[in-house]
Parts: structure tokens; sequence; C-alpha cells
């Protein structure tokens, strides 16, 4: 346990409220595939997420979840290099979010800008509840119990990793402190050996009076070298840096992909709100029949009037699926209609078609062995039950908690 590195664990999920489509896939799932070998990864199946504004209808979500598993699965993420799991089957973000909602101002959880535009853009669903005004404190506890240093997210999820910071900092605020701390951050930096403690505390030096970053960048890594240090002076450590207290919850840091957006069907960013999407396991004729139906540049009326491929939803598809020598062949065919929007759809049909098919097939394999899949998500959930365990003895612990 004294080996856990912050910085290297990945924390992400996924509300379970639909079929996955190529947005997720391009936009999220292909950086989630190549996570999972730089870092030590949990993907969670938000399905208490869901709830905060599906609660009156859930009959769809353990479908949802099911779906979701094994598209998961058969995009590539990986048991054995990640631990993939149902949130609803690790207790233990209830409890932290519990004790979190000690600490958590109203004012804070009000302010979410996500909190007023959800609840406007779903008014006809009625989300005045507690549980829809705690979401993001339900996130920051997804996060927080994995003291995960970096949350895999798109950008418009950057507000709620930070949400997560604030409660984290106040955590360690309020409970991070020890009468003697300082006492007990000396013999901790004496713990470093001659050489260590002297690197380590010219570098606090530098970095708590020059504000010199890399020096405190250096600092951390020193600590982290450490192999046979206490957790506890580990933090100790981590926080004499700073300053404050003990980190008992790192703050963690949004890491935004390399991930596309997708264009959805009509050129719009594909989403279920659009209805514009392709899902993962629309068949060869579906993909076949809504690539077809996709509006093309207005001009094109007819097969010899010329377009713009820029004014074509097409062409983005083109600019994701095509290479070179195709594009220049949709640029020229079109301007000089060359060729028609029939031809011109071919390829990103078969791109994507091409896409889909091993996807597809592994699926078909996960469907036909449920068994699978269902212990997939109960060993996940056991391993993140682990690490869960662990962080709730310290909270406990830290607020007073502690009846042994
Ligand atoms: N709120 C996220 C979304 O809607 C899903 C989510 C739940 C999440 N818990 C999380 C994302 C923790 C990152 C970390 O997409
Ligand atoms: Fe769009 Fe291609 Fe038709 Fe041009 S030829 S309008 S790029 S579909």
């Amino acid at each position: 346990m004294a080996s856990i590195d912050s910085e290297r664990r990945v924390l992400s999920a996924m509300r379970p409220i639909g079929r996955l489509h190529l947005g997720h896939y391009h936009g999220v799932l292909r950086d989630w595939v190549r996570l999972q070998h730089e870092y030590e990864c949990f993907f969670s199946i938000a399905d208490w997420h869901a709830l905060t504004t599906e609660y009156a209808e859930t009959d769809g979500i353990r479908q949802h979840v099911w779906e979701m598993a094994v598209d998961w699965l058969s995009v590539g993420l990986s048991p054995s290099a990640a631990t993939l799991f149902i949130q609803s089957q690790v207790p233990e973000h209830a409890e932290l979010y519990l004790l979190l909602s000690m600490i958590c101002p109203l004012p804070w959880l009000e302010r979410v800008p996500t909190y007023r535009e959800l609840q406007e853009r779903l008014s006809h669903k009625d989300l005045s509840s507690l549980g829809f005004l705690g979401y993001p404190l339900l996130q920051a506890a997804d996060i927080l119990i994995y003291r995960a240093g970096q949350v895999a997210v798109k950008a418009e999820q950057q507000v709620h990793v930070e949400f997560a910071r604030e409660i984290a900092r106040r955590f360690n605020h309020l409970y991070g402190g020890e009468d003697d701390f300082e006492e007990k951050a000396l013999v901790a930096v004496s713990r470093l050996g001659k050489k260590g403690a002297r690197l380590y505390t010219s570098l606090r030096k530098t970095w708590q009076e020059q504000g010199d970053e890399e020096a405190l960048e250096t600092a951390r890594a020193l600590v982290k070298e450490q192999q046979s240090m206490t957790l506890g002076d580990r933090e100790r450590l981590f926080g004499y840096l700073e300053g404050g207290g003990r980190v008992l919850l790192p703050e963690p840091q949004a890491l935004l992909g390399d991930a596309v957006q997708m264009p959805g069907l009509d050129g719009r960013k594909m989403s279920r709100v659009h209805d514009n999407l392709i899902t993962l396991r629309d068949s060869d004729a579906e993909v076949v029949e809504k690539i077809s139906r996709m509006p093309t540049d207005p001009a094109r009326v007819r097969r010899h009037d010329p377009g713009e491929p820029q004014r074509c939803p097409v062409w983005q598809w083109h600019q994701l699926y095509s290479d070179e020598g195709c594009r220049k062949w949709v640029e020229e065919g079109c301007r000089s209609a060359g060729i028609g929007c029939v031809d011109c759809k071919r390829p990103v049909i078969e791109a994507v078609r091409l896409e889909l098919k091993p996807i597809q097939e592994r699926a078909l394999d996960y469907e036909d062995n449920p068994e699978l899949v269902r212990s997939i998500l109960a060993e996940g959930a056991e391993r993140a039950r682990e690490s869960a365990r662990e962080t709730l003895v310290e909270v406990r612990e830290a607020m007073g908690l502690a009846y042994r």
C-alpha cells in the first residue's frame, strides 16, 4: 500500500444511459485503451450517476450497464490491464460521499455550472433532488476514494475535476493537521538518509522561497522513489513541501487526452440528444442506411451541380476516415461535379464498417458468454474495493471515527 503512486493512477467513468456510439469511441474509449497501458487505470460504470437523472425510469439501467461492459471489452479495454467495475458494487464510494458531504458547503454545489445547465436542459424531469445536487460530490468521491491523481475526462468535465480538487484541499486542510506535524515531518525527512534529507530540504526551500515548480516536482519525485517508507511518512513529506499538514487525499488533475470530436450524421457533434449517431452495434445495413441519408452540400441538387466539401458533413467524416489520396479525390470530384455524393460516401461507409466489424465480432463473443462479463466486473469490483478500503481506513481515522 505504501507503493500507491497517485500520479500514475487514473480514474474515469461513464454513465450507463444509452448505447455507446462512435462519438464515445473516438472521443473517449480509444484514449482509455491507450491509457490502460501507460497508467494504473480504474474505469467505472457509474450507475449511481445514472440514477441522479434517471431515478424515475430505472428499467433501462441494468441493460445499459451490461451493454456498456460488453462495448468496453469489445473496443479493447482489458481486465488484465485495467480495473473495470460497476460503481454500485463498490459501496465504499457511498461512504466517502457521505463523509465528504459533511464538509461540502452547499453553495459550492449550487455554483457548479452543469447543475443549472442540466436542470434547464432536462426541465421535463424534476431534478430538485439532493442526489442531483450532489452529483459533483459523488464524482469527487469516485476519484478521491482511489487517491487517483489523474482523471481522464473531456474538457466539459473539467469543472467537476476542479470541484474534486477543492473538496480534497478542504479535507486535507481540516483533517491533515497533526499537533506535532512539524516534528513528525522532520523525523520523516531524516528517514530519507543523509543525502536524501539534504536534497529534500534544499528543494523545499527553493520551492517555498522562490516558487520554483521544478524544485517541487523534483522533491515529489524524490519522495515517490522511497521504497520502504510508510504511507504516513510519505504523506507528511508531501504535505511538508506545501507547508501544510498531511496530504490525505491528493488533489486530482484532469487528463485531457488527444481524443477527437466525432461529427454526427448531420455535422453537429455526435450525441444522443441530437439523434445523429451510429452506435457501436449498428448493423452493416444500418450503417449504409444512415450514411446514405446524410445531408450533403445543399448546392448539389443535381448530379452535375458542383459542390464545396467545406459545406458538407460527409467531408468531416472523410477527414477522420480517409487518407490523403481519397480526400483529394473528394475535393476535386466534388468541386468539379466529377463524382456524385453516392460515390463520395462509399469509402466512408466502408471505413466505418471496417472499424465496427472487429468490435462487433468481439461483442458477439462476450454476449455469448455473459458469465465471463459478470466475473470480469466482479473481479474488478473486488480489486477496486481493496484500494477503496485502504483510503477509507485513513479517512475514518482522520475524521475521528476509528474505533479500535
Ligand atoms: N460525470 C461523468 C460524465 O457524465 C461520469 C463520471 C462519474 C465520472 N464519475 C466520474 C467521470 C469520475 C470522471 C471521474 O461523463
Ligand atoms: Fe459532400 Fe462528397 Fe457530395 Fe461533395 S461530393 S457534397 S463532399 S458528399
